[in-house]
């Protein structure tokens, strides 16, 4: 925590003084994304406890209600039916005599392992002691339970906090819990400094130690965070994921999300090999990790930000949105087996009349904004190509402001440059064009782009590599212009505007 609290360049307590005097700046309804979740007011940072009950899917999330930039951590809640029209529900777990509520997750108890009651929602998370931070005890962060007895809408905290303490690590938090079905317990996955540990217990309170992973594998620009581990099938054989979220140390600098493939027996973790993965190479996916309960679906959401200027983007009065929904699976390309990420079949849910041209041979630049009918910011846009070769999609308004997406042929990468799409200079390290490897051989590929407002999601190749960036244009980006100086011919190119169920402003519960 200190290192992130030397990120943000400021002290804990600098941080809350400075959330409580600053001034809100003026509304920017403009960048309010329609089918991401964003808070009504104020700071959010990593989704939380994320689990599906009852036909819910409940989202909680690191939220600071007094200001907009990071502070004292609680728990925000939402709840959602299809994970894209969100209700902001009151906040779940407030600061207590142990300290701020961090980063955790959620199951479903539904054989009364705990004994709080049988089907009741248990909540696992860090408590985080400013005051052992302050006197560098290093045995400030513990993990904790909470549990709710009425489908997520009211939370008590177990009266034995913690049930994990920190044997002496100064990061020893995100504890992600699962019930493995091997050895009949539940492990949870802790982020510990520079590795993952791995702890079992029968009954969410007694945790004993498995194993360590990592200390010497992937990537350690920076401090270990908010880990997941999941089991995926592929070809009919189980594999296991670990992620492993970093921060500072991501592909295009600062926070970003990496993983393992491997095998897990139910005490050790063995990676299949030692590449370093990452499940978006965008700057702004963080600390995403994936529902609990939702049988044989995957799904994964990040935070859409990045720790490097988290704090300073121009958005009022919230800060920060969710990525979309996002459902994984396995591939293989060469020797190689990859994590995939593709939108949630629930988008398909918000399209509303796609428009779709046929054969466009791209020389030069070519202006499709009329063609595509392309009015909206909050759309989808796909492009179909045989022969992949190097273009650009050029994104743009009336300001001249262009946010430019494409395929670069001799560097083999997809990249996204916002460094001339608006708003870059709140913070030095924003302005930039971002890169991602593209993992597959084949010939042509199919691309997809959601935009929300100020937020672009990429997903090529099947969901091989996949990019996330925010931006803020001073006007809508609605002209579509493709480039491409040796000649690329798309086969279809469509545009579909996308309209969320409920629209408007989100509820605002909860705030205080
Ligand atoms: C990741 C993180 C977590 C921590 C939380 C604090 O973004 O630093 O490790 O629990 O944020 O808000």
């Amino acid at each position: 925590m200190n290192r992130l609290l030397t990120l943000l360049g400021c002290s804990l307590l600098a941080a809350t003084a400075y959330a409580q005097q600053a001034p809100v700046p003026p509304a920017t309804p403009q960048y309010r994304p329609a089918y991401h979740f964003t808070p009504a007011a104020h700071w959010m940072n990593d989704p939380n406890g994320m689990v599906y009950h009852q036909g819910t899917y409940h989202l909680f999330f690191q939220y600071y209600p007094d200001g907009m930039t990071w502070g004292p951590m609680h728990w925000g809640h939402a709840t959602s039916p299809d994970m894209l029209s969100w209700k902001e529900q009151p906040i779940a777990l407030y600061p207590d005599s142990l300290g701020y509520i961090f980063s955790g997750s959620a199951v479903v108890d539904a054989n009364n392992t705990a004994g709080f009651g049988k089907g009741a929602l248990v909540a696992i998370f860090t408590h985080h002691d400013p005051k052992g931070e302050k006197a560098s005890t290093d045995k400030y962060q513990n993990q904790s339970l909470a549990y709710s007895l009425d489908a997520g809408k009211t939370w008590k905290k177990y009266a034995q906090n913690p049930v994990l303490k920190n044997p002496g690590i100064k990061d020893f938090r995100d504890p992600k819990v699962s019930w493995n079905e091997a050895t009949k317990k539940w492990v949870m996955t802790l982020a510990t400094l520079d590795r993952i540990t791995f702890y079992s217990s029968p009954n969410l309170k007694d945790w004993t130690k498995e194993s360590e992973f990592g200390q010497k594998l992937g990537a350690h620009g920076g401090v270990w965070e908010c880990p997941d581990l999941f089991p995926l099938a592929l070809g009919g054989r189980n594999y296991w994921v670990l992620i492993v979220n970093l921060n500072p140390g991501g592909p295009n600098g600062g926070s970003a999300t990496q993983y393992f493939v491997g095998q897990f027996d139910g005490h050790t973790f063995t990676p299949l090999n030692d590449k370093t993965k990452w499940a978006d190479y965008g700057p702004d996916e963080y600390a995403g990790v994936t529902w609990a309960n939702t049988g044989n679906r995957r799904l994964f959401l990040g935070w859409m930000s990045n720790w490097e200027y988290a704090n300073q983007v121009p958005t009022s009065p919230w800060r920060s949105a969710m990525t979309i929904p996002r459902e994984l699976g396995l591939r293989q390309e060469g020797s190689e087996i990859y994590l995939t990420s593709k939108p949630a079949a629930e988008l398909a849910g918000l399209a509303k009349g796609a428009t779709t041209i046929q054969n466009v041979a791209v020389k030069n630049t070519v202006d499709l904004t009329a063609q595509l009918k392309a009015t909206a910011d909050k759309h989808k846009l796909t492009l179909k190509t045989a022969q992949l070769g190097s273009f650009e999609l050029l994104l743009g308004n009336a300001a001249g402001e262009e946010l430019v997406i494409g395929y670069d042929k001799a560097a083999n990468q997809y990249f996204i440059d916002r460094s001339k799409a608006g708003q870059v200079g709140f913070n030095a390290k924003f302005a930039g064009r971002a890169t991602a490897p593209r993992l597959s051989p084949a010939a042509g590929t199919e691309l997809t782009l959601y935009f929300d407002a100020a937020s672009v999601e990429l997903f090529a190749d099947q969901g091989l590599t996949t990019m996330t960036d925010i931006f803020f244009a001073s006007k809508p980006l609605t002209t579509v212009k493709l480039r491409a100086a040796q000649g690329v011919t798309f086969q279809e190119i469509s545009n579909t505007p996308l309209v969320p169920k409920a629209t408007g402003k989100p509820a605002v519960v909860g705030q205080r």
